[in-house]
């Protein structure tokens, strides 16, 4: 097996680790400003995915003890936009979301083969975030609307 490039994998995984700590606060800041009768259940939602972020922003800061490097304090972007309709809440996430899935796309290539612990890793959490993005695809959805909102590529 081929060595990995540690420098490349850790600011890969260092970028992940920012953006699932967005994850934490984004999705945190959603679930107080719900209102309405769906409410209950969609605040534990919100909460239930800020949870996941804050599991995966873990794994991602152990790998990169493990590789013997330094995790981020950094937090990735936060866009402020005052919304309160779950709609905008959903597609604004989606769009995060899809980023976040870039990077692990990223740190797959770049573990390919190489280390089979981290490949396995990155494949796990794209089809864990892969089947979030599709379930908020779902729920942006009009009731009996069969068509994706948006494509995410295997
Ligand atoms: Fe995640």
């Amino acid at each position: 097996m081929a060595d990995i490039d540690t420098a490349k994998v850790v600011a890969t995984l260092n970028r992940i680790l920012e953006a699932e700590l967005a994850g934490v606060v984004r999705y945190t800041h959603y679930s107080f400003l719900v209102f309405g009768y769906g409410r209950i259940p969609i605040v534990s939602w919100l909460r239930g995915q800020a949870n996941e972020s804050l599991m995966h922003a873990q794994h991602i800061g152990e790998w990169i003890t493990t590789l013997g490097a330094y995790p981020s304090l950094a937090i990735g972007p936060l866009l402020d936009s005052h919304v309160t309709d779950i709609a905008t809440m959903l597609r604004e996430s989606l769009g995060a979301e899809s980023g976040a899935l870039e990077l692990y796309r990223d740190l797959l290539k770049l573990v390919e083969g190489r280390h089979v612990a981290l490949e396995e890793f990155a494949r796990q959490t794209i089809q864990a975030e892969e089947l979030h993005a599709s379930e908020v695809d779902k729920m942006l959805r009009k009731p009996g609307e069969l068509a994706p909102v948006s494509r995410t590529a295997g």
